[in-house]
């Protein structure tokens, strides 16, 4: 929201009687006057007004999780564990997860308090690739590559998938890349091409790839290296299909 938006909510005052008080260099944000009235703030920027709080920063967080299987990525649930279960962070309420993965899936969970980051990693627009190790039943056709590139219609959403990277490591495991999230997706294409999944790993988000000394079950915290979400406008519409 605006700053003068902000000030006049938090001091109870008009938008008129903000903007004054902010040309008149009495506002602050992060410890720095200024009298940019319309300047964009969260609840990520501290604001003073004659250097009293008119709103703390809160804690933004971003979390790399190791999703072990059999933990549901959730945030609440009655009868399993879930991937909030496994943080400890006094925090932990404000966060939600940045896609999915289904309960016998194990690896790389993003979780966050920041809406416009995740909002922009899982925009379908951004086609944001996401890795998985693969391990089936039988062995992976050699044409295998090409109908996941052609894509499979998926009867129940009525969709074609966008065309997805298959790269065969050995006779029964495999890379995969997607550009969307549709619900138990890789499971979903193997069993068009006559295999059974039996073990599937996420590797990474776009940018971000599970770290190697993160056990499973294990968590940190890390700083994004790409501002994504300043490529989002801010009132963009999106759905999450995973
Ligand atoms: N595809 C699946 O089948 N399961 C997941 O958890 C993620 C992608």
């Amino acid at each position: 929201m605006k700053l003068e938006r902000l000030l006049a909510k938090y001091q109870l005052m008009g938008r008129t009687r903000a903007r004054e008080c902010i040309l008149a260099g009495r506002v602050k944000i992060a410890d720095h006057s200024t009298t940019a009235f319309d300047h964009e703030v969260d609840h990520f920027t501290r604001v003073t007004l004659d250097n009293q709080i008119v709103q703390p920063a809160a804690r933004r967080l971003r979390i790399m999780l190791h999703k072990p299987i059999g933990v549901i990525s959730a945030t609440k649930d009655k009868k399993h564990r879930t991937v909030i279960d496994l943080i400890d962070d006094p925090d932990k309420g404000s966060l939600h997860l940045v896609g999915r993965l289904d309960i016998n899936t194990s690896g790389l969970v993003l979780l966050t308090n920041d809406g416009r980051w995740s909002k922009a990693l899982m925009h379908p627009d951004h086609k944001v690739p996401k890795v998985y190790h693969v391990t089936t039943a039988e062995p992976i056709p050699s044409d295998a590559p090409a109908q996941f590139n052609a894509g499979f219609f998926l009867k129940t959403e009525e969709i074609t998938t966008l065309p997805a990277a298959l790269e065969i490591l050995t006779t029964t495991t495999a890379r995969v890349t997607l550009h969307e999230g549709r619900y138990r997706q890789v499971r979903r294409m193997f069993h068009r091409v006559g295999c059974k999944v039996i073990a599937l790993h996420r590797e990474s988000i776009g940018e971000y790839k599970l770290q190697g000394n993160l056990k499973v079950g294990e968590w940190c915290q890390f700083k994004p290296e790409t501002a994504l979400h300043k490529r989002l406008p801010r009132k963009a519409k999106w759905v999450e299909n995973s």
